[in-house]
């Protein structure tokens, strides 16, 4: 297995796998505590007014737990829910057959929204502002608009590019929720709770032990827990204790710090080929062999929120505690927290 291979299956989305581990309910939705409570009070507000709720966009990276909670709003809310995503809705009359199938109340989720084409978005807007569509009946010399109304419904939207949704689609939104990396405890609650649906037996210091390289991420949490469990189950007597979870994320080249081979390719690049930056993304890409948008949306944000990478307008920069964690001397000058005068 390449070591590229071996990250990029970790981050990976696994229905099957990922389906029984899916918190249903907000107890069961382990952090994220603003962000829940914003979203329980919404629900019961509309509730005690027999209304659909507000509109609500989820954005953050990949794996924090957007879809999930789409599914929880909808079943808190005691509504229905349809999903499809930006991609899948092709034109408009494929936006209308969905919007007019919708009953009273529920909820739409919409995943990937920053990649409806523009098109899809125009018709969107009077569905979500007047919950009104107009479509075109006939063709030639007869076609002709016609206006339909539409039921009360609840668009959710998700995504994990912020940055590229229009302004006009964003400003459409009643909540936009950001979901942020979890901490340290609340990824070992997540471990411990899938390891009971699993069945796998894992002590505390071997769920902390998973929680610590998890990238603040619960599916990599769920994913390391899967390997570790394997690895338990051959190497020892299927429990995972601190030194069998320690020994099995070695061989997966997940750090202590929880950064994978990628994360640390992306750091050495920039101080070994380019004295620690400003480096541009795309130059960074092409060495590490990824595609920019995936190093941005994917490797960076975990890499910045830890302090190891920082976004200037020139480019990216590591910081002295990138260099540290590479065991490299950071250059003389270079303050605690970033690499200086850029
Ligand atoms: N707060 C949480 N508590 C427990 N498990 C969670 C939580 N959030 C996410 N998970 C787990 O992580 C997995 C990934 O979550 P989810 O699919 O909702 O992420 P996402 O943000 O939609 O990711 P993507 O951007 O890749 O679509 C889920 O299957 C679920 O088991
Ligand atoms: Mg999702």
């Amino acid at each position: 297995m390449t070591e590229k291979f071996v990250s990029s299956t970790l981050r990976e989305k696994d229905p099957a796998f990922e389906q029984p581990l899916r918190p249903a309910s907000f107890d069961q939705f382990i952090g994220q505590e603003k962000v829940k409570e914003r979203l329980k009070i919404v629900i019961q507000a509309a509730r005690e007014r027999g209304e659909a709720m507000e509109h609500m966009l989820f954005f953050g990276p990949p794996g924090l737990g957007k879809t999930t909670l789409a599914y929880i709003i909808a079943a808190e809310r005691e509504a229905g829910i349809k999903t499809t995503s930006g991609p899948a809705i092709e034109r408009p009359a494929e936006l209308a057959g969905i919007l007019t199938n919708l009953n009273e109340g529920d909820v739409l989720f919409i995943d990937e929204i920053h990649r409806l084409s523009r098109v899809v978005e125009e018709y969107l807007y009077p569905a979500m502002e007047e919950f009104k569509i107009d479509i075109m009946i006939d063709q030639g010399p007869s076609a002709r608009s016609v206006r339909l109304n539409l039921p009360r419904f609840t668009l959710v939207g998700a995504t994990t590019r912020f940055g590229l949704l229009s302004s006009p689609l964003r400003s459409r939104f009643g909540i936009a929720n950001r979901l942020d990396y979890y901490d340290p405890p609340s990824l070992k609650e997540i471990v411990l709770r899938s390891a009971g649906i699993l069945g796998v037996e894992v002590d505390d210091k071997g769920a902390e032990e998973i929680a610590g390289r998890a990238r603040g991420t619960p599916r990599i949490a769920n994913s390391l827990l899967r390997r570790v469990r394997d690895y338990a189950q051959v190497k020892a007597d299927n429990r995972i204790v601190a030194e069998i979870a320690h020994q099995a994320l070695s061989l997966l080249e997940v750090d202590e710090k929880g950064l994978d081979e990628m994360d640390k390719r992306v750091l050495k690049t920039i101080i070994d080929n380019f004295a620690g930056g400003p480096v541009g993304i795309e130059t960074i890409a092409v060495a590490v062999g990824e595609e920019p948008e995936t190093i941005s949306e994917v490797y960076e944000p975990y890499l910045i929120q830890q302090g190891y990478l920082r976004r200037t307008r020139s480019g990216r920069c590591a910081t002295a505690r990138a260099y540290r964690h590479l065991k490299i001397k950071p250059p003389a000058g270079a303050s605690e927290e970033l690499f200086p005068g850029r």
